[in-house]
C-alpha cells in the first residue's frame, strides 16, 4: 500500500504538507493541495482514519443512539442522519438504547470509548444518568426528537436539541375534527415522560379549548406508544357510557393498535368513529379509509441534527440552541371528510 512518503515524492512536496492536506491541520496553497490529492488518487491510497485520528484527535465519526430503530419514523431519521454525515465525510456508529435509562447510559459510554467526535441521542423518559455522563465527559451532543427539560439537566451544560413541533399539529387535528361537528374527541397518548407525549397532550387540550370543548380526563388515555397498549387503551374508551365519536392517536405505533380495538368492537372508520393520527407513513394512504395524519419531517430532523452537531464541533463555546421543525397536515378521509383530490397532498400547517 502507498505511504505518505510515496504521495509526497509523487507530488513533489514534503510529508508534512501531505499530512496537512489530508488532515486539514493547516491551510495549504490550492495548487499544492490539488497536487497532493491527484497523487493520492493516482496511487490509489485509502486514508487510514485511525492513524489520522492520532494526529487530529478527531475520528470523523458520530455516535447515533435512538430507540425503536425499526419504527419507520426513526428509520427515516436515520436516513437523514446518514446522508448528512456522509456528505460531510463522517461515518456513524449506531446503537439502540431501548428507551431504558441504564442501557442508554451504557450506550453513551461505549460510543464515547470509541471516541466518536459527538453524539446524536433520542433520550429516554428518564435521561438523568445520560445527561450526567455526557456532561461529566464534555461530550458534544445533540438531543433529537425527545427534548430534555432544562430542569432535568441540573448542573450539566445545556445541550443542543432538534425536534418537530408536537403541540400545534395535535391541536390542529383536534380543531379539524371539531369543525366536522365532533364534541367527544379522545386522545390515545404515548409513552409517559417523553417531551413528545407531554407536548401532544398540551396540543390536544389547546385544540379542545380553541374549539370551545370541555376537557374530560376519561377520554385522554395512555397507549404507551405501542400497538398493544393502544389497543387496550382504545378498548377502554369504547366501554364508556358516552363513548367518543372521534379518536386521535399520538404516534404511528398506536395507529396500529387503536384500529384493532375498533375492529373488535365492530366499529367502522369514519362512519362510527373518526380517526386522525400523529405520524404519516408510507402505507397510511393504503388503509381504507385513507388516514388523515400529521407528517413529521423525519429525514430533515436527522439531517439538521448532524448540522447542529458539526456546528457545535466547530464552535464549542457557542450557546446551546433548540430547533423546532414544522410538521405537515396530510388531509385524507379517515377524519370523515370526503375525498378532495385537488387538494395538495401535504399542505403545510398554518
Ligand atoms: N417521538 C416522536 N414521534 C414518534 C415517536 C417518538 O418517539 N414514535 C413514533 N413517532
Amino acid at each position: 500500500m502507498a505511504t505518505m512518503a510515496d504521495v509526497a515524492r509523487s507530488a513533489d512536496v514534503s510529508v508534512a504538507t501531505v499530512s496537512h492536506v489530508l488532515n486539514g491541520t493547516r491551510p495549504v496553497l490550492p495548487h499544492t493541495r490539488q497536487a497532493v490529492l491527484d497523487a493520492v488518487e493516482e496511487l490509489g491510497c485509502t486514508p487510514n482514519t485511525l492513524a489520522r485520528s492520532l494526529v487530529t484527535s478527531r475520528t470523523r465519526s458520530i455516535g447515533l443512539a435512538v430507540s425503536a430503530i425499526s419504527n419507520p419514523y426513526f428509520t427515516e431519521i436515520l436516513r437523514g442522519v446518514e446522508a448528512a454525515a456522509l456528505e460531510h465525510g463522517y461515518s456513524l456508529l449506531i446503537a439502540d438504547p431501548h428507551d431504558d435509562p441504564v442501557h442508554e447510559r451504557k450506550v453513551a459510554q461505549l460510543l464515547h470509548e470509541r471516541r466518536v467526535d459527538g453524539m446524536i441521542v433520542a433520550p429516554s423518559a428518564r435521561p438523568r444518568e445520560l445527561l450526567a455522563h455526557l456532561g461529566r465527559h464534555r461530550v458534544p451532543a445533540v438531543f433529537l426528537d425527545r427534548l430534555v427539560d432544562a430542569s432535568e439537566a441540573g448542573d450539566a451544560p445545556r445541550f443542543d436539541q432538534v425536534g418537530a413541533q408536537s403541540a400545534e399539529p395535535t391541536a390542529h387535528l383536534v380543531t379539524h375534527l371539531a369543525a366536522l361537528g365532533h364534541r367527544r374527541i379522545a386522545l390515545v397518548a404515548g409513552l409517559p415522560g417523553l417531551s413528545t407525549t407531554t407536548e401532544r397532550i398540551t396540543g390536544y387540550r389547546h385544540g379542545l379549548a380553541a374549539a370551545g370543548l370541555p376537557y374530560d380526563e376519561r377520554i385522554l388515555v395512555h397507549g404507551g406508544s405501542s400497538p398493544a397498549g393502544a389497543e387496550r387503551a382504545t378498548a377502554g374508551l369504547l366501554t364508556l357510557g358516552s363513548r367518543p365519536t372521534a379518536l386521535v392517536t399520538a404516534d404511528n405505533a398506536m395507529t396500529i393498535g387503536a384500529p384493532r380495538a375498533l375492529r373488535t368492537h365492530g366499529l367502522s372508520v369514519p362512519g362510527d368513529i373518526a380517526l386522525c393520527c400523529f405520524d404519516d407513513f408510507a402505507w397510511a394512504d393504503l388503509f381504507s379509509p385513507r388516514l388523515t395524519a400529521v407528517a413529521q419531517p423525519s429525514r430533515d430532523i436527522g439531517a439538521r441534527a448532524v448540522r447542529v452537531l458539526l456546528d457545535r464541533l466547530a464552535h464549542p463555546d457557542r450557546p446551546a440552541r433548540t430547533e423546532r421543525l414544522p410538521c405537515a397536515f396530510v388531509h385524507r378521509n379517515s377524519c370523515g371528510c370526503p375525498e378532495e383530490p385537488r387538494r395538495p397532498a401535504r399542505p403545510d400547517l398554518p
